[in-house]
């Protein structure tokens, strides 16, 4: 029998819980073993819940019980989820989370602790939600260098953008409805602002290049300014504005990192990725493209990554096979200046091309009507891209990094 305990009773944590009971044959299968929950951690009591006997408030009942092999904090936020997670690991168990922002703050720390106490720290769900991204970047292509990864990392975002474009619903109306399907972070910012995307893109950047950026090193925007406008040139010739992550490594050896709104043309497959869904690409060395795509979030589909971890960690239980990897934390060097590193950028003007051409070189132009270019400048500096459309006199109705 494998005991195992819940810290945080919230949407991801009774996904795990409603996981286990719907796929408890198959589980047991698998690991060849039992499993139960033998402790759920939380402030509050669940009068009349099916779990209510197993509710405790005192994290050290978990801590100090020898038959609790695996905690699985599904807290959110930091406070005590870094703390209480470092404890278990000190106590000999192996902890699996869903909590993007502790493990890209404290990732390197936590799989430090882990490797020297002989146990794991797993975290399959904290990016992506339902997904299976981390193993396979871990596992199935670790025969390749990775170059570069760009994500849509936000289901709450994605659905907001995905209702303004294909029903024309005001920003407003639209987070109302993913904060009530359960989509949205506990204080909506953390989606709106980006700051749950780059949490996300932190920790593939870390399992791509082995540094854990913090995340207040990233250059951040969220999607509070994308007006209708934005959204609906992007619909006149088949392209869309997705909040997208993006890492590199540089040739020079430090990291462009950022999270921004994107105009994604009509050609990447991208483009097709709505509502709650996310996708993450990653480009590596032998293997080219490959795409991930699922549902971003939502207490299921979130609760059966975890319980991915929690299986993988099961059966090797005899065995042990603590976490080996080891992330080393940035210094201020590591991230390249978003302002002048050369990217993609898109803008949508009152120029013809042949009025852009003699101010940005290389262009590729999307669409073009009456009064208006939509195009996408390559391998220019944000920097570089304003100084241009000013140079050259544009009226600007919409602009953006592009993909
Ligand atoms: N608020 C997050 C999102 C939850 O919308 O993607 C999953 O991490």
């Amino acid at each position: 029998m494998i005991n195992i305990a819940i810290l945080g009773f919230g949407k991801v944590g009774s996904g795990v819980a409603e996981v286990i009971s719907r796929g408890y044959n198959l589980i047991c299968k698998e690991i060849q073993d039992s499993i139960q929950i033998k402790y759920i951690l939380d402030l509050r009591d669940f009068p009349g819940s099916p779990y209510q006997d197993l509710i405790v408030h005192d994290i050290k009942t978990i801590l100090e019980d020898p038959e609790v092999k695996i905690v699985c904090e599904t807290m959110g936020g930091t406070k005590p989820a870094f703390e209480y997670s470092m404890a278990c690991l000190r106590a000999g168990k192996s902890v699996v989370t869903s909590n993007k922002e502790v493990v890209a703050n404290f990732g390197n720390l936590l799989c430090d602790a882990a490797r020297d106490n002989g146990v794991r720290y797993l975290y399959e769900a904290s990016v992506g939600g339902g997904i299976p991204v981390i193993r396979p970047i871990k596992n199935a292509l670790a025969a390749n260098e990775i170059y570069e990864i760009n994500g849509i990392l936000n289901g709450t975002t994605n659905y907001i953008l995905t209702e303004m474009d294909k029903k024309g619903k005001s920003f407003d109306d639209a987070l109302a409805q993913a904060q009530a399907l359960g989509y949205a972070e506990r204080d909506p910012r953390a989606d709106i602002n980006g700051d749950d995307a780059c949490r996300k893109i932190c920790i593939l950047a870390a399992l791509a290049f082995g540094t854990l950026v913090a995340p207040s090193m990233v250059n951040c925007i969220g999607i509070r300014d994308i007006t209708q406008t934005d959204v609906s040139i992007a619909k006149k010739f088949g392209g869309a504005v997705k909040l997208v992550g993006s890492t590199k490594r540089m040739p020079d050896g430090t990291i462009d990192i950022r999270v921004t709104p994107c105009l994604v043309p009509p050609y990447n497959p991208m483009v097709k990725v709505d509502d709650v869904y996310n996708a993450i690409m990653v480009r590596a060395a032998s293997l080219g493209d490959v795409m991930f795509y699922g549902q971003g979030a939502g207490s299921l589909p979130t609760g059966s990554a975890v319980l991915s971890d929690i299986m993988d960690i099961a059966k090797h239980l005899k065995t042990k096979q603590p976490t080996q990897e080891t992330w080393e934390s940035s210094d201020s060097g590591v991230v390249c200046d978003a302002e002048t590193t050369p990217t993609s950028y898109y803008a949508a003007v009152n120029l013809t091309p042949d009025e852009l051409t003699p101010y940005i070189e290389d262009i590729e132009v999307l669409h073009t009507e009456d009064g208006l270019t939509a195009f996408i400048a390559h391998g220019i500096s944000h920097k570089s891209f304003e100084f241009a459309l000013a140079a050259a006199g544009a009226q600007v109705f919409s602009k953006l990094r592009a993909l």
